[in-house]
């Protein structure tokens, strides 16, 4: 579904980036700014920078940074176009609806789907009152009415067509593919889940996209799977989703950190013990998308498996699974509870406190894999050694977090008994990539150069662009490429605000160029006068251009002959003979 530009535009214009963000984040005024401390990292002194005037923040911590719309984004973990919309929501704009027929088709169906889903949680949670047996079934696992109701627990009763008394359309083909009913072979339906403790799993937004349904016997019970989940659907990935993020958004901004456990029940008694910042797996692997999911709510992910050796291996897959999502910000690191203990039993047997006591014995990402692969492999021999390097190879090499990377290269070096060179060689590692991920520090930044400093001044005065036309951007990297966009921008609509022009930006530019340009923005004083700046650097472009198009001139001259050359260029020649034009260095005839 495309949303028209012209519509985020109206949009940024219309909100203010202020009350967007204070609304989450108390904001305190700064000078010309407003600041807090950075929702998006850990940090004691506030560097996250709101700007009223040019409507847009940055943290020059971390560097992130956005519009409105972009804190949304970052902050809800909303897409683009659910940003919009809850946006749009909040100032009482309606977005146009520009879908697309077979969007619309596949909008309907979602919508019936979430329908269909949000019916059958109130269906659920209606029985469990209902229900004796299924109540005491929670009580007996140490759960109150309240944890229940937040998690809003729910049950199927047994029967074969429950659903069909509270969804009017029983052959609706949203209640299969919501995977609430099952087809037989005979074409008839039937009620995926009968007898079971329902946990609905929401999205982001609260909204039900599935559910995990529990058997309510003990191991012994030999009624089908002890839990059954939603199949895949539209809505719901289980590589994407994890079970209980949405309750525990706060509680983890609080904790400054999120814990990821296997179970629902793991996550539902924490939480009636006072942990509230767990989420699980939904039956799945940890992905990338889970802790990319994740990072965007803290940079602290401790996983907490089962002592068992299924558990193990959850967590060995998670280290893994985890190794590209890597940022040198993040911490992430591993809890092992003893052998019989899962997260449910060990904060029932020794509360909040043991519990919490027990997280502070955490053991980092890097010391987890190295510490396995070392005790896997016999170091003392050659042939160890070379199992242990060749272990860690692919590891090393999905790695893109430069200083992780060139501490864990350092460590299996000398475990190996090689040096780091040797290894890197053997393996064929290139130098860690140094990605700035977060903008560099204020006064260590190089003073910007020209075309920087004029892709400033259009994006706080967008009218100056009209004096400049594409025909004027000096080079090709990747600089110009952002100049020539805003020219093109702003001449074209040269009231667009600042915010607009840096989220139209967004996406088409590389992110660490975009997190410095916006740094340099918002550090430029409002006060300052831009437009008499803004005459000096035209005149600076104005002769950089005409001693790139001098120095073509002169070869055109050199190679060809002075008859080869336009009037015009004639005319450059005559003016550069007589100085009025500055030959630069590679100039000189
Ligand atoms: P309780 O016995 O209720 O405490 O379960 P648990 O939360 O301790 O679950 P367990 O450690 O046995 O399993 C962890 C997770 O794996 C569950 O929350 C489910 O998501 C998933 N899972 C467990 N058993 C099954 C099963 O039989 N089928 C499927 N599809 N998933 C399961
Ligand atoms: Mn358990």
């Amino acid at each position: 579904m495309a949303i028209p530009d012209s519509f985020i535009q109206e949009l940024l214009n219309r909100v203010d980036v202020v009350d967007v963000i204070d609304a989450s984040v108390p904001l305190k005024k700064a000078g010309a700014n407003y600041s807090a401390c950075c929702p998006f990292h850990n940090e004691k002194t506030p560097s996250f920078t709101v700007s009223p005037t040019k409507q847009f923040y940055h943290c020059f911590g971390c560097g992130a940074h956005g519009t409105a719309l972009g804190f949304l984004m970052e902050y809800q973990g909303l897409g683009f176009v659910d940003a919009v919309h809850e946006l749009a929501k909040r100032v009482g704009m309606t977005v146009p609806q520009e879908t697309r027929v077979i969007d619309k088709v596949a909008e309907q169906a979602a919508l019936g789907m979430q329908e269909a889903l949000h019916m059958a949680l109130g269906y659920y949670r209606a029985e469990l009152k209902k229900s004796e047996r299924a109540i005491n079934y929670l009580k007996g696992r140490g759960l109150s009415g309240e944890i229940a109701a937040r998690f809003q627990i729910g049950y199927a009763p047994s029967g074969w067509q429950n659903l069909a008394s509270v969804i009017k359309d029983y052959q609706s083909e949203s209640l299969g593919v919501a995977g609430l009913v099952i087809t037989n072979e005979q074409g008839r339906r039937y009620d995926r889940f009968r007898d079971r403790i329902m946990f609905p799993i929401h999205d982001q937004k609260g909204q039900v996209i599935g559910f995990g349904g529990r058997v309510l016997g003990g191991e012994g019970d030999d009624s089908g799977p002890k839990y059954l989940n939603s199949p895949e659907t539209p809505l719901f990935q289980k590589g994407h989703e994890l079970y209980g993020l949405f309750l525990a958004r706060r509680a983890i901004r609080e904790a400054g950190k999120v814990l990821v456990v296997e179970g629902y029940m793991d996550v539902v008694a924490l939480a009636q013990h006072g942990v509230g910042y767990a989420v699980a797996t939904l039956g799945t692997a940890t992905t990338p998308y889970h802790i990319t999911k994740l990072m965007r709510q803290t940079d602290n992910i401790v996983f907490c498996f089962d002592g068992d050796a299924a558990g193990r291996k959850a967590a060995w897959r998670a280290a893994i699974n985890s190794l590209p999502a890597l940022t040198d910000g993040l911490r992430l690191s591993f809890l092992f509870l003893p052998p019989e203990h899962d997260p449910d039993s060990y904060i029932r047997e020794f509360g909040k406190d043991g519990f919490e006591a027990a997280l502070k014995e955490t053991q980092p990402l890097s010391q987890y894999v190295v510490q396995t692969l070392s005790s896997a492999n016999d170091m003392q021999s050659h042939e160890g050694r070379v199992r242990f390097l060749n272990d860690v190879e692919p590891i090393l090499k999905q790695i893109q977090a430069p200083a992780l990377s060139l501490l864990l290269r350092k460590r299996c070096a000398e475990l190996a008994g090689v040096s780091q060179a040797e290894l890197e060689s053997l393996m064929n590692l290139a130098q860690p990539a140094v990605r700035r991920k977060s903008a560099p520090a204020r006064s260590s930044r190089k003073p910007p150069t020209l075309v920087r400093r004029l892709i400033q001044m259009i994006l706080l005065r967008p009218h100056l662009a009209l004096q400049l036309d594409a025909s004027m951007v000096p080079g090709n990297g990747a600089e110009d490429e952002v100049f020539g966009h805003l020219i093109r921008l702003a001449s074209e609509s040269p009231s667009l605000a600042t915010s607009a022009l840096l989220q139209s930006l967004r996406g088409n530019v590389p992110e660490s160029l975009m997190a410095e340009i916006s740094a340099e923005v918002m550090e430029v004083d409002d006060a300052f006068e831009i437009e008499d700046e803004f005459e000096g650097a035209m005149k600076q472009l104005r002769d950089s251009l005409k001693q790139r198009e001098l120095a073509v001139v002169l070869r055109i001259a050199q190679e060809q002959g002075l008859q080869a050359l336009t009037q015009e260029q004639k005319m450059l020649l005559q003016q550069f003979r007589r100085g009025a034009v500055q030959g630069s260095e590679q100039n000189k005839v």
